[in-house]
C-alpha cells in the first residue's frame, strides 16, 4: 500500500487485522463552534477539547478563509496558577498527517507522567490535529468518498510494489503504472479542490509552525488576560517573534516535544521562530534540509534497515528456539536462506488467503518485507512477535499469513464480519500526509519512468529489505497537483540559546534524541540537524527501534527529558544512554502508550 513509514500513529496494536480501532470517534468535534480565542470544552474523560480558528492563508490579511484546529489538552495535575505549573508541551506525532488527537489518547499520560516532577513541574500536555488533518476543518481530502479512495488504494496495491508480481526485482512496467496511478491521484486532488475549496497548498509544514505560534499565545491568553492578540497582518513574517508581548513583557514560547515527522516540524519552528523557543524536544530525527530540498531525496533514511535485519537475526539465534522458533535451523545463514527463498516462492507466486472475519487477501513478497520492516519501528514487542507470526506462516498457517498481508496497514476496505458496511480506512489518509510531504519538498513532478527506476535503483542498493518499497515515500509526489503557498527551504539553525529569555533568541538549546540503529530516521541525521542549533546535544540510546522513547525504556534518557524540560539543561555532551532491556528479554516491555507506536 502506498502509505509510509514515517509518522507514528499510535493505532492499535501491531496486528489489528484490518478492523481501525479509532478510540477518537466518540466525541463529536461537530458540537464545538470555533473561535479564535481558546475555549476548552470537557472530550474524551479527563482531557479539554477546543477548535481554534486560524487563518488560512498566513499572508494574506484579506483573505477571509479560515482553519479550525483540533486541540486535544491533558491538563496538569495541579491548577496553573500553582507555583509548580510547568506550562503546556504541545506534541506531534509525526507522519506527516499524523493525528495529534488519536496520538493523545494512548501518548499524553504517559507522556505526562515521564516529564512532570512531583511537588515541582506539572505539565499539561497538548496535541492537535494539523492543518488538514483528522479532525481540523477543512480536511485535505482529495476524494471526499471512502469508496472511491479505496477503489484507488485497492488498485494501487493490486500492481504489487514496484517490483511488481512474478520476479522481486524493480519492475519498469510496475513504475509505469504507479505513475499512472499517482497521476489519477493528482486529478482527484484536482477535482476536489474545484468543487470544495482550497486547502492542500495550504497544509504544509511552515503554516503549521506559525499555527503553533497561535496555539501557545491564546494558550497564555487564557492565563493571562494582557496578553496582545496578533492580527493577521502582524504574522505575515518571522516578525510574529516579537508580535506578542504579554504582562511581563516577553512572548509566550513553546514547549514541544515531537517525534519522526515530528522532529521535523521542531525544526522548522526552531529556524522560523527562534525567539519562541521554550523548549524543543525532537526524537527520531529527520533530516530536515533533505526533507525540503532533496530532489528527489529520502535516499538515505533506510541506510539502517539491513544491519537492523543482521541483528534480528543474531538476537533471534542467542534467544534460541523457545523464545524465537526461527532458531530452529542449523545457524543463521540456513536460516535466512530459508527465509529469503520463502519471499522468493511469494514473489513468484503469490497467494490468495481468508482472514478470520472473511476477509480475503493476496499476500505477496513485497508484503512480507514491508511486515518485516514495520516491525523494525518497535523491536519491543515486535521481534518476537514477528518471529513467532513468520515461523508459523512458512509453516503454512493461513492465520499468520494473513497478518502479513494485511501488516499494520488496514484493508483499504473491510466489513467487519457482521455488516457490509464499508468503512475508511485512517484517520490520516495519503491525502493528508502527502499534501504535507509532497508541499514541503522539491517539486519532482514530469519526471518520466527511467528517472524514477534510477532512483528506486538507489533506494534498494540503500536496503535490500525495504529499500524498494521507501520509494513510495517520493514518488508519491510524481503528479503532486499544487504548489504550496508558503515554502521554508532553511536553513535549518536557531541563534544561541541564553536562558534570559531575549527577543529572538531561544530560551534553551534543542534536544536531540535517537536510537542507534533507527529503520526510518538514522542516527546521523540527528548529529547533522543538531550541527544547526548552538548548543543542541544529540542522546543516543543503546539498541534498535523508531525514536528512542518509543523503542525501549531508558531510565536514563527519561530522566534527561525531565531534566531538560524542568530546566532547560541539555547534558554537558552528546550522551550515550543504556536501554534498560532489550527485544528478547522476555521481561522487557515499553511503558504502554509509549510502546505501541505504529507506522503507516
Ligand atoms: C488575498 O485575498 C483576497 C481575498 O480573497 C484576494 O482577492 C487576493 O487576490 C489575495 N491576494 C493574494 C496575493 O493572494
Ligand atoms: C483578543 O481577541 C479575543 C477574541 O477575539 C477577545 O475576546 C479578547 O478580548 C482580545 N484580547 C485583547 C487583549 O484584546
Ligand atoms: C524444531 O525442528 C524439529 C525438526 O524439524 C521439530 O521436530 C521440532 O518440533 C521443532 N521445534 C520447534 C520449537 O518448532
Ligand atoms: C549452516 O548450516 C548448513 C546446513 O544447514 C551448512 O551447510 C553450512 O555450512 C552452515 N554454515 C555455517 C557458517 O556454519
Ligand atoms: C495458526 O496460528 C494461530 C496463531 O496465530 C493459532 O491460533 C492457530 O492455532 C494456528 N493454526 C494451526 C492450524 O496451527
Ligand atoms: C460492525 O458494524 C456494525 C454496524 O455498523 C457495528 O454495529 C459493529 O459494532 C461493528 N463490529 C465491529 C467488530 O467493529
Ligand atoms: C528505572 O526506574 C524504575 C523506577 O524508578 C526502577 O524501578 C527501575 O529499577 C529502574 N531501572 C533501571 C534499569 O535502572
Amino acid at each position: 500500500m502506498p502509505s509510509i513509514h514515517y509518522s507514528l500513529s499510535l493505532v492499535a496494536s501491531a496486528f489489528a487485522l484490518g478492523v481501525l480501532a479509532d478510540d477518537t470517534a466518540d466525541f463529536d468535534w461537530s458540537g464545538i463552534q470555533p473561535t479564535k480565542n481558546l475555549v476548552y470544552h470537557p472530550c474524551y474523560g479527563t482531557f479539554q477539547c477546543a477548535r481554534l480558528e486560524v487563518p488560512l492563508d498566513w499572508h494574506n490579511a484579506s483573505d477571509p478563509r479560515t482553519v479550525s484546529i483540533a486541540i486535544r489538552t491533558l491538563p496538569a495535575v495541579v491548577r496553573h496558577d500553582d507555583p509548580t505549573f510547568g506550562g503546556s508541551i504541545l506534541t506531534n506525532p509525526g507522519g506527516p498527517g499524523g493525528s495529534g488527537i488519536q496520538f493523545a489518547e494512548d501518548f499524553a499520560l504517559p507522556l505526562q507522567r515521564i516529564v512532570d516532577r512531583p511537588g515541582r513541574k506539572h505539565y499539561e500536555i497538548v496535541s492537535f490535529d494539523p492543518r488538514g488533518i483528522g479532525y481540523t476543518t477543512p480536511a485535505a481530502d482529495c476524494f471526499h468518498d471512502p469508496v472511491a479512495r479505496s477503489a484507488w488504494m485497492l488498485e494501487y496495491r493490486g500492481i504489487g510494489g514496484l517490483t511488481g508480481v512474478g520476479h522481486g526485482h524493480l519492475s519498469e512496467s510496475a513504475m509505469g503504472y504507479t505513475l499512472a496511478m499517482n497521476d489519477m491521484f493528482a486529478r482527484h486532488c484536482r477535482q476536489s479542490e474545484a468543487k470544495y475549496g482550497e486547502i492542500l497548498s495550504f497544509v504544509n509544514t511552515p503554516s503549521v509552525a506559525r499555527d503553533m505560534v497561535e496555539i501557545i499565545d491564546r494558550i497564555d491568553q487564557l492565563h493571562n488576560p494582557t496578553t496582545k492578540n496578533t492580527t493577521q497582518a502582524d504574522l505575515a513574517s518571522t516578525a510574529v517573534d516579537e508580535a506578542v508581548i504579554n504582562g511581563d513583557g516577553k512572548v509566550p514560547r513553546l514547549q514541544y516535544i515531537g517525534f519522526s515527522y515530528g522532529t521535523a516540524l521542531g525544526n522548522y519552528f526552531a529556524s522560523m521562530f527562534p525567539g519562541r523557543v521554550g523548549r524543543i524536544v525532537v526524537d527520531g530525527v529527520t533530516d530536515a534540509d533533505d526533507y525540503a530540498n532533496g530532489d528527489p531525496g529520502w535516499l538515505g533514511n533506510t541506510i539502517d534497515d539491513d544491519e537492523i535485519l543482521e541483528r534480528f537475526w543474531k538476537g533471534c539465534f542467542q534467544a534460541g528456539a523457545s523464545i524465537c522458533p526461527l532458531a530452529n535451523d542449523t545457524n543463521i545463514s540456513s536460516a535466512s536462506r530459508r527465509f529469503w527463498s520463502w519471499v522468493k516462492s511469494l514473489d513468484e507466486q503469490p497467494r490468495s488467503l481468508e482472514g478470520p472475519t472473511g476477509d480475503t487477501v493476496v499476500l505477496t513478497g513485497d508484503d512480507v518485507r514491508r511486515s518485516v520492516g514495520d516491525i523494525f519501528d518497535n523491536p519491543i514487542p515486535g521481534f518476537r512477535d514477528i518471529a513467532n507470526t513468520l515461523h508459523r506462516a512458512m509453516a503454512g498457517n493461513e492465520t499468520d499469513l494473513f497478518r502479513l498481508a494485511v501488516g499494520r496497514n488496514p484493508l483499504p476496505l473491510f466489513h467487519n464480519g457482521t455488516s457490509s458496511q464499508l468503512q475508511p480506512v485512517d484517520l490520516s489518509s495519503i491525502d493528508q500526509q502527502y499534501s504535507i510531504l509532497c508541499g514541503d519538498g522539491k517539486d519532482v513532478t514530469g519526471k518520466p519512468v527511467s528517472y524514477w527506476m534510477r532512483y528506486a535503483e538507489k533506494q534498494k542498493a540503500m536496503s535490500k529489505l525495504l529499500g524498494s518499497y521507501w520509494v513510495t515515500s517520493r514518488l508519491l509526489c510524481s503528479s503532486w497537483p499544487v504548489r504550496a503557498r508558503w515554502l521554508f527551504n532553511g536553513p535549518f539553525k536557531s541563534p544561541k540559546a541564553d536562558s534570559r529569555l531575549l527577543p529572538g533568541i531561544p530560551a534553551a538549546p534543542l534536544l536531540f534524541m535517537s536510537t542507534e540503529l533507527d529503520p526510518v530516521t538514522p542516527l546521523r541525521a540527528a548529529r547533522k540537524m543538531a550541527k544547526g542549533h548552538p548548543g543542541a546535544r544529540v542522546v543516543t540510546q543503546e539498541g534498535m527501534g523508531h525514536c528512542a522513547l518509543q523503542s525501549s525504556p531508558s531510565n536514563c534518557t527519561r530522566s534527561i527529558l525531565a531534566e531538560y524540560f524542568d530546566t532547560g539543561k541539555v547534558p554537558d555532551r552528546d550522551t550515550f544512554c543504556k536501554a534498560d532491556c532489550g527485544p528478547w528479554d522476555l521481561n522487557c516491555h515499553v511503558q504502554q502508550g509509549l510502546g505501541i507506536p505504529e507506522i503507516d
